[in-house]
This record gives C-alpha cells, sequence and structure tokens, in this order.
C-alpha cells in the first residue's frame, strides 16, 4: 500500500486496552472507563481485516494492547494469527508480567521470534512505583528467558522521566554491555491526562549526553530496511543496541510505515493524530472484503504529514490515552 509517497507494510493491532499495570506515564490520573466487551473487536473479527490488509501489502504486524496477555484465549488467536499468508513477521509489544517460559516456547513454536518488553528501571522498588505493581521479578524473568529460547531481538523500551528514574538511564544502558539487547529510551509523549508533568519530560539529547559521559561516544549503527522509527547506537565493544525514539525533539512522521487497528475496530493512521476510520461497523454490518479494503485504503490516505504534539497552537492535540490506541 502506498500513501503519501511511503510503502506502507505494518499493522499495529491492538487486542485490548485493558492493562493489568498502571504506568505513571500511560493511565490517565483520573477515574477512566474500559470499552465494553461486545464494542471489541473479536478474534474472527480482527483476523479477517489482517487477512484483507495483508493482501493489500502489510507484511509486519506488531499486537498490542493495553497488555495483550490479559486478553483470554490469545494464545490461539496468535497461533492462527500466524498461518497468515504473506505475513512474514509477527511481534507483540508486553509489560512481560504474565509471561513463563512454557508461554513463550509456545510463542516461539508459531514462529514469533521477537518480543518488545517495557521496562523502566532495574529497581524493583521504582518498578512498583513507576507501574503500581510488584512485577519487576516476572518481568525480568521472562526478558530473560526470552533471551535464552532464542528470541531475538528482545527489545526493551524505557520512558525515562525526570526525578521518577532518569537515574536508571545508565543502568539500563550498562544491559547491552552483557546481552544483546536492544534497549529503546522513549521520549515521554503526552498523551490523555496522565499524572506525569511537562518537566518531568526528558529529551532524548540529554539522556544521550548522560549515556555519553558514561560510556563514551555512541557508535551509529547503520539502519536496516525496515526498521522503525529508533535510531540506533551502540557502546564500543557491547553486545547490544541502544535506541532513541524522538516524537517529540524530531518527527519521523514522513518515514512512518505503519497503520493502527484499535481494539475497538476503527484504522487510525497516527498515533498523534485523532483521526479514526471504523472498519468494525461495516464489518458487522456485512460489508463485502472489497468493500473493507476499500476502507483500509481511505484510512490511508488520512495519513499526516506530520503530528501535532510539538505545536503548542495546534488544535490537534490528542485526547485518546495510550491503552486504547496500542501505543
Ligand atoms: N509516552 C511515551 N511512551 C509511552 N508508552 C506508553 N505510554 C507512553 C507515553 N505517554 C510506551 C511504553 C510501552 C509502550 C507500549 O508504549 O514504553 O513500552
Ligand atoms: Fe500497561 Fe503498557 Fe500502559 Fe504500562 S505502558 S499501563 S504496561 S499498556
Amino acid at each position: 500500500m502506498i500513501a503519501s509517497n511511503r510503502t506502507i507494510n505494518y499493522l499495529r493491532i491492538s487486542v485490548t486496552d485493558r492493562c493489568n499495570f498502571r504506568c505513571l506515564y500511560c493511565v490517565p490520573s483520573s477515574p477512566f472507563s474500559v470499552i465494553e466487551h461486545k464494542k471489541i473487536a473479536r478474534y474472527e473479527e480482527i483476523l479477517r481485516i489482517t487477512k484483507l490488509a495483508c493482501e493489500l501489502g502489510i507484511t509486519k504486524v506488531r499486537i498490542t494492547g493495553g497488555e495483550p496477555f490479559v486478553r483470554k484465549d490469545i494464545f490461539s488467536f496468535l497461533n492462527r494469527l500466524c498461518a497468515i499468508e504473506n505475513l512474514k513477521d509477527i511481534s507483540i509489544t508486553t509489560n512481560g508480567a504474565l509471561l513463563t517460559r512454557k508461554k513463550i516456547e509456545q510463542l516461539t513454536s508459531f514462529g514469533i521470534k521477537r518480543l518488545n518488553f517495557s521496562l523502566d528501571t532495574l529497581d524493583p522498588v521504582k518498578f512498583s512505583q513507576i507501574t503500581g505493581r510488584d512485577r519487576f521479578k516476572q518481568v525480568w524473568e521472562s526478558i530473560f528467558a526470552s533471551h535464552e529460547l532464542g528470541i531475538s531481538p528482545v527489545k526493551i523500551n524505557a520512558v525515562i522521566l525526570r526525578g521518577i528514574n532518569d537515574d536508571e538511564i545508565e543502568n539500563l544502558t550498562a544491559l547491552t554491555l552483557k546481552y544483546p539487547f536492544h534497549i529503546r529510551f522513549i521520549e515521554y509523549m503526552p498523551m490523555g491526562n496522565s499524572a506525569v508533568e511537562k518537566q518531568q519530560q526528558i529529551l532524548t539529547q540529554e539522556i544521550r549526553e548522560k549515556i555519553e559521559s558514561r560510556f563514551g561516544k555512541l557508535v551509529p549503527v547503520e539502519r536496516t530496511f525496515n526498521d522503525g522509527p529508533a535510531k540506533k547506537f551502540q557502546i564500543s565493544g557491547a553486545r547490544g543496541i541502544v535506541g532513541f525514539i524522538t516524537p517529540i525533539s524530531s518527527h519521523f512522521c514522513s518515514e512512518c510505515n505503519r497503520l493502527r487497528l484499535t481494539s475497538r475496530g476503527t484504522l487510525r493512521p497516527c498515533l498523534l493524530n485523532n483521526y479514526e476510520k471504523n472498519i468494525l461497523n461495516p464489518l458487522r454490518n456485512g460489508a463485502s472484503d472489497d468493500e473493507l479494503k476499500k476502507i483500509i485504503l481511505s484510512a490511508l490516505t488520512k495519513k499526516p504529514a506530520f503530528h501535532g504534539l510539538t505545536d503548542q497552537s495546534s488544535e490537534n492535540i490528542p485526547i485518546s490515552h495510550m491503552t486504547s490506541i496500542g501505543g
């Protein structure tokens, strides 16, 4: 699929808005409701949309949430997803708390080779403060079990917040010395109404300076075809990679190759723009495959050239929160 001169080959599917964690930067500070079950796309519906998207050129899928592993029967869904023709690459973003060695083995047996974990600190106490849950040990064990079972790369996403975990940058980075992990620092995006304040946001430049003053100059790693938005580097001699994802300090919209399917069954061309096109209602009302394909293609023509997050005058300030879109 071609939209605004880029090939869109990557679909992110949020299978649920629910999560067993309450990360500071993700959940709204005021009470929020979850989406009614009947409004959430059923597995059969997601599979049909995904098959059609693959016929239109999608070759990569990422499963997100909320937390994907809180959804019932997710394993049989993943198994069926992996059988879709033309779908070469399936990965999952997870907080890792519900994974076990056995479950990871199952994922690899389906053909899933890549996992992204969210981990913002190596300190169990801080971990509980950030996520609202005392689950550091489970997450840490899942990360290492994945590595041992051949998941590659194991990616770790960290959101660094001033006064919360800015003293963990070096610890997280040091993991790359010993393990072939990709540690990716993501700039905090003010989504919804999380309790995080603007002054707590730390931009990539500052994180990078901290890393370089401790470990020496970061060496750029050549981008490969199909790389995501992370700019990749290595500490000289390290096994792993340090990545920076910079939604705030530098736009990567023009290179963005992804489309999102939310758990409510809407297609969302951009995470940071509230435009969504509902595909679930037409599907439930009996739309044909061709009609659904037209809906997918029309959502793509709405892919913006840039997002409004850094433009204070913009009316396009995101209102949705991350759990309902899937990050
Ligand atoms: N800003 C930046 N990243 C976020 N994530 C969740 N909320 C935010 C936010 N407000 C990231 C987490 C997680 C992924 C699913 O989304 O790092 O790894
Ligand atoms: Fe859950 Fe991920 Fe949001 Fe944390 S960042 S609350 S793990 S969806």
